[in-house]
């Protein structure tokens, strides 16, 4: 497999789907070829949850980390990698919950996040807590599921925070850069977000 159009012919069922069989609970095509635009094997990454989008990151041959909790998920990705000729060498596929395993990981810095693990509150707020300081200055975060009340809020933390630009948007999905450091440094009222909301 070359390219991430072999990866979308091939359609991976990666998931299981709770009756005893698999499925595919992938990121939209769109979304899977803003990844392939934007990251190289110069790229150092992470997602929460993992999938097709971990065969592209290990396609496009990122030093890259993908979490997820599932019992055989993250089996079924290194065994789809070694069964189409994905290299996993520069991929660390860890079984955790996110919110257990990002803290403990090394701080290197980060070009580029996704965020599409566990989607019930706090998870997606917990996910981007751990890694948004890991993210280098115009580094990328892309959060999934916008359309859920949690990816939404932190579309819209991000959205009014002069410290993110929003750079690309998709009908679920939404890209921003980060612009300054020490994000989470911000007491409430120095944040935009709380600023505005606080006063509705
Ligand atoms: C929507 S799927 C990810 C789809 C993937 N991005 C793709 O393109 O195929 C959600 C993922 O979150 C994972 N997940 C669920 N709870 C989690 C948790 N607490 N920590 C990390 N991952 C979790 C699931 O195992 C699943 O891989």
């Amino acid at each position: 497999m070359r390219t991430t159009q072999d990866i979308l012919d091939a359609q991976p069922q990666l998931h299981r789907d709770g009756k005893g069989g698999f499925t595919s609970w992938t990121l939209p095509k769109e979304v899977l070829f803003y990844i392939d635009r934007m990251v190289d094997d110069t790229s150092v990454t992470l997602e929460t949850g993992a999938g097709v989008s971990t065969l592209l990151f290990a396609l496009k041959g990122a030093e890259h980390t993908a979490i997820a909790h599932h019992p055989d998920e993250i089996e079924n990705v290194r065994r789809y990698c070694m069964t189409h000729g994905i290299s996993l060498e520069r991929v660390d596929l860890i079984n955790n919950r996110s919110e257990f395993a990002l803290p403990n990981l090394p701080k290197i810095p980060l070009d580029f996040v996704l965020i599409d693990g566990r989607h019930a509150f706090p998870s997606p707020f917990v996910d981007w807590y751990f890694t948004v300081d890991r993210l280098k200055i115009g580094g990328i975060m892309l959060v999934d599921d916008t359309n859920l009340k949690t990816g939404q809020i932190l579309k819209e933390f991000m959205s009014v925070d002069h410290r993110f630009e929003l750079v690309k948007e998709f009908d679920n999905t939404v890209a921003f850069k980060k612009l300054e450091t020490d994000i989470t440094l911000f007491e409430f009222d120095r944040q935009p977000w709380m600023l505005v909301r606080n006063a509705d």
